[in-house]
């Protein structure tokens, strides 16, 4: 198949558009309101009273049954003639009601054209497949051309974005918004992918935006809304950049920093993302990335923000769904790195009381094939093999304490029984502090009260929360001190920006 048909629709002939026009022409087309379907193509066959009078009613004909209602007039919404149909930017349309643009979108969708503009936006929609739109063949198609030269697409937004970079000498934003699943992360990714590609090339052919001062491009994405969130983390403001398919242009012929800003995200996604209902790989976290050029083009080093972090999905999260990835993918990969031992780690999630009772199998999710593309990831962005142990030694403690059995009735002092001791052991090997302190500090802490010190007993609900509570603050602080990691290793402060 031509990717380019899918981007472009072909020209009808003139005589069959003539034809079509004609007969749009015989009738007054509308759209109907319909339950099942949204809206159904028909005609007026008749009406009652004037428009714009709420009691005018029409005799509507649909045309694929030949059906006749009768409908209050208000409720018709004119149909644009079939000129219009499939166009790339909706708001060319000269009917702009709802059932248009949906016609309008579907239209395009069914024929594989998941992008439309509106004026100035753009709208994305999931194909739920691979599409062969993101080539290096598509890349150099949308190099350095205009919005109106190729078919809407998310690479002429990134296009657009680099080329203001140096006509407005301003810094550039895109902003990526729609609910959990439309395809923010992906499309993310895609914009990365464009500026990693036609950044190495300026770089190597010396050619800049064309008004070569040094700007940023920044990428945000905003609130994934109306969803129902299993924490009170409801207003998770969602988004990224990143990657994780093959590059556009083939990471060999990408600089280090290309590449390291594209690893960033496996890394992310592995400790920030998890199955959720909606999406089998749903961020959890917001995030805003900067990317800043050099003089001569080249994309001069990178920056991630990170916000809202759903720390909670450690400890609970909805029926269904699953804990970040990192953890499945710990367990299925810890073998393979030597890391099992080290972190005292055995089985897989069956055994771990945070993921038992979560989803241990996900269709097309493979967390071996995952664990090795994170640890790939880690490597090119440079984390040490120490920081990696550090990295991956928070999950693992999280996992123990989740084992950790604790006894004693509601208001009762809680204790540890002694079949607890060996997963106590195991957590305070790695935290490094003693399993006395350990405990003492769970169940019966030193607090202050007024000027003096004394001992509070803990029952076995105030416990585990405190537990609970730990786990979501290390995973928390670990994810931040990963972040840092990860910008420390895309900050080029030598390179000249
Ligand atoms: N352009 C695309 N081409 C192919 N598949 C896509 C595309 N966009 C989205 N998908 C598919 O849909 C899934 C969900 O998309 P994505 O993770 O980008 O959603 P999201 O908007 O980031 O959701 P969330 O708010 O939950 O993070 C992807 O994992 C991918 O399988
Ligand atoms: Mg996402």
């Amino acid at each position: 198949m031509d990717p380019t048909s899918l981007l472009r629709r072909s020209k009808k002939d003139a005589a069959a558009d003539a034809a079509a026009q004609a007969e749009f022409n015989e009738k007054r087309r509308v759209w109907i309101p319909d339950d099942a379907e949204g809206f159904l193509p028909g005609w007026i066959k008749s009406q009652t009273g004037e428009e714009g009078d709420p009691q005018s009613t029409a005799e509507v004909v649909v045309a694929s049954s030949g059906e006749v209602r009768r409908i209050p007039l208000y409720s018709l919404s004119p149909m644009n003639p079939p000129q219009f149909d499939g166009v790339e930017d909706i708001a060319d349309l000269t009917h702009l009601n709802e059932a248009s643009v949906i016609n309008n979108l579907k239209t395009r969708y069914v024929a594989g054209s998941i992008y439309t503009y509106s004026g100035l936006f753009l709208i994305s929609l999931n194909p739920y497949r691979t599409l062969p739109i993101y080539t290096p063949r598509i890349i150099a198609q949308y190099r350095t051309k205009r919005r109106e030269e190729n078919a809407p697409h998310i690479f002429a937004v990134a296009e657009r974005a680099w080329q203001q970079i140096g006509e407005e000498r301003e810094s550039q934003s895109i902003l990526i918004t729609g609910e959990s699943g439309a395809g923010k992360t992906e499309n993310t990714k895609k914009v990365i992918q464009y500026l990693a590609a036609i950044a190495s090339a300026s770089a190597s052919s010396e050619a800049g935006p064309s008004n070569s001062l040094t700007r940023s491009q920044s990428i945000s994405t905003a609130p994934a809304t109306g969803l129902p969130r299993s924490s009170s983390f409801k207003g998770k403001e969602a988004e990224e950049i990143g990657f994780g398919t093959p590059l556009a242009s083939g990471s060999s012929e990408l600089g280090l920093l290309e590449q390291q800003i594209l690893q960033a995200n496996p890394i992310l996604e592995a400790f920030g993302n998890a199955q959720t209902m909606r999406n089998n790989n749903s961020s959890r976290f917001g995030k805003f990335i900067r990317i800043f050029f050099s003089p001569n083009g080249a994309i001069a080093g990178a920056n991630i923000d990170w916000y809202l972090l759903e720390k909670s999905r450690v400890t609970a999260r909805a029926e269904g769904e699953r804990s970040f990835h990192v953890f499945y993918q710990l367990l299925r990969g810890a073998k393979d790195a030597n890391l099992s031992e080290r972190l005292l780690l055995e089985g897989g999630p069956e055994k771990y009381n945070f993921l038992k009772k979560t989803r241990l199998q996900v269709d097309g999710v493979d967390d071996l094939t995952e664990w090795r593309l994170l640890k790939d990831a880690l490597g090119v962005v440079g984390f040490t093999a120490d920081e990696q142990f550090e990295l991956f030694r928070i999950p693992a403690l999280i996992l123990h304490i989740g084992n950790l059995v604790l006894t004693g009735s509601a208001s009762d002092q809680a204790y540890l029984p002694r079949e607890s001791q060996p997963v106590a052991e195991r957590i305070c090997h790695l935290l490094g502090v003693s399993v006395q302190e350990f405990t003492k500090t769970v169940l019966s802490p030193k607090v202050r009260a007024g000027r003096e010190w004394v001992t509070q007993a803990r029952s076995k609900k105030q416990a585990e929360d405190e537990l609970g509570a730990l786990c979501k603050f290390m995973y928390e602080k670990s994810f931040g001190w990963m972040v840092d990691r990860i910008n420390t290793a895309l900050d080029r402060p030598s390179a000249k920006s």
